[in-house]
């Protein structure tokens, strides 16, 4: 295999054989079968005319890319949206007893952008009668038609149980717009949200309404999901989540979420420069009950410059999102899904070691740091800085950790490698606040060859992002001048797949 694919190639993250891949698309669950679509370009390595790539997988971390989904047709490129399992054939696009599965998305019209005309992105549907293998678009598209609004896009449909019909929140420049259908064909607009509420430092993108269980509750409560373009907390695209209620017509923030987003204009699902237009599974079953996410593992700042060549882009590692309530707090949780773990092939646990250990247990084994996830609690903990580093021979290193001082954590890719390909891959450190000088803290670090998710308090606070080392990252070090603090339950998984 080529350098390239050998160096750079994830090991367990999705990216396409060959070519440009940006946000995750339509994707749903049925009968065994994940499905993953993604906006794709199977021409060049940049940013091109948008087709629907499509993939599949048994458990989300194994996939098998399939043929091209959706061609750009007359009436446009075919951008972001959604899919929908329609089992009560409310389309009618089913046919013989057979359940179509529907797909949502917004035409682009090049030809009308040309022209210095706005309305040139409408919503459109198209339905599948093989379980999402081949797609027959709706002869009379668009279904939704341009109102006037120059970013009008990314359509991501759910089925509202309690209202019986289906809810479509798409982004509409500055501002989400839902509209509800019982058809999938006529759609009704029914409110707006979020114009002066929460991050406005670019367009609104790639919208997600679902409702979530508050963990150890019985209440319900709706997250709404806003990708924005630039703003993101340390630069470019990232995505905000709101907290509230919705009553089949209108989204309203709850209140304690609001006085949470008071002090802080926006909170964000990833304070990594590296996960964008991330959205969830539909028909994901009830006895399952999970919340699945995937996102785009790039950024909109770099993303066209990024030193792979044969492919551009991969997708986060599949996450259960879990709503939490602490102290009159909300917060969206995301840890990596559970069936990541089945191919851990070497596991390495201990309790109560301490740094030298930590760093013993990891180097002198045969561990391929290229694949590997480390998972450890740090008790009693002082003001001082808790550095978790990873060398290479060629004197790349990327950090990350805890400043105990400053309150923040931080990923550190400055001198990872590779990163003079754009002056906006790592100007400087990504940084997120804590709430507090902390004297407890839970580590979780996914690394993959060119990716780095760190999930800190059981996924409260994620940071993700990529790298390019000149070599694999091969040796590790837990560096701080704190001499005494305890670090309880390692665990150092090797994966094979
Ligand atoms: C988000 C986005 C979407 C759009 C798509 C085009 O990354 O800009 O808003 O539908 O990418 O590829």
């Amino acid at each position: 295999i080529s350098l390239e694919e050998a160096l750079y190639r994830p090991n367990f993250h999705f990216t396409p054989k060959a070519n440009w891949m940006n946000d995750p698309n339509g994707m749903f669950y049925l009968n065994g079968t994940y499905h993953l679509y993604f906006q794709y370009y199977p021409y060049g390595n940049v940013w091109g005319p948008m087709h629907w790539g499509h993939a599949t997988s048994k458990d989300m971390i194994t996939w098998e890319e399939q043929a091209i989904a959706l061609y750009p047709d007359d009436s446009g490129l075919i951008f972001s949206g959604s899919a929908v399992v329609d089992k009560n054939n409310t389309s009618g696009f089913g046919k013989n007893g057979i359940m179509p599965v529907v797909a949502i998305f917004t035409y682009h019209n090049m030809d009308m952008e040309k022209d210095g005309k706005i309305d040139y992105q409408t919503q459109a549907i198209a339905y599948s009668l093989d379980e999402g293998m081949t797609w027959t678009k709706y002869d009379k598209n668009p279904v939704i038609p341009n109102p006037g609004i120059k970013d009008f896009r990314d359509p991501k449909v759910m089925w509202d149980e309690a209202n019986n019909k289906w809810i479509m929140t798409l982004a509409a420049g500055n501002k989400v717009m839902f509209y509800s259908s019982f058809n999938l064909k006529e759609w009704t607009l029914e409110s707006d949200f979020g114009e002066s509420i929460g991050g406005h430092g670019g367009v609104w993108e790639c919208p997600d309404l679902f409702s979530m269980k508050v963990e150890n509750s019985d209440e319900i409560k709706w997250v709404l999901l806003v990708s924005i373009n630039p703003g993101g907390p340390n630069g470019g695209s990232a995505t905000q989540y709101f907290v509230g209620d919705f009553d089949g017509n209108r989204f309203v923030m709850d209140d304690d979420f609001s006085h949470q987003l008071e002090a802080k204009d926006s909170i964000w699902l990833d304070y990594g420069k590296d996960n964008y237009a991330g959205v969830t599974w539909s028909n994901i079953p009830e006895t399952d009950g999970r919340t699945l996410f995937i996102g785009w593992m790039s950024n909109w700042d770099y993303a066209r410059d990024v030193p792979t060549f044969k492919w551009r882009s991969a997708m986060t590692i599949p996450r259960d999102l879990q709503l939490k309530k602490i102290n009159e707090n909300y917060y969206l949780e995301s840890l990596p899904v559970d069936e990541l773990y089945n191919y851990a092939e070497n596991t390495i646990q201990k309790d109560l070691v301490n740094s030298k250990e930590l760093e013993d247990l990891i180097n002198h084994s045969n561990i391929n740091l290229a694949n590997i996830n480390i998972a450890f609690d740090l008790k009693d903990l002082k003001e001082t800085n808790y550095d978790f580093l990873f060398f290479n021979k060629e004197g790349d290193m990327l950090s990350l950790g805890l400043n105990n001082m400053e309150t923040e954590f931080f990923i550190n890719r400055t001198k990872s490698g590779k990163v003079d390909f754009s002056e906006k891959f790592a100007p400087k450190i990504s940084t997120v606040k804590t709430s507090e000088i902390l004297r407890e803290l839970s580590v979780q670090i996914l690394l993959d060859k060119t990716s780095v998710e760190v999930f800190y308090n059981d996924g409260e606070v994620v940071m993700t992002e990529l790298f390019f080392p000149n070599a694999p990252f091969d040796k590790f070090s837990l560096s701080s001048k704190d001499k005494t603090f305890k670090i309880e339950n390692v665990k150092i998984q090797e994966f094979k797949f």
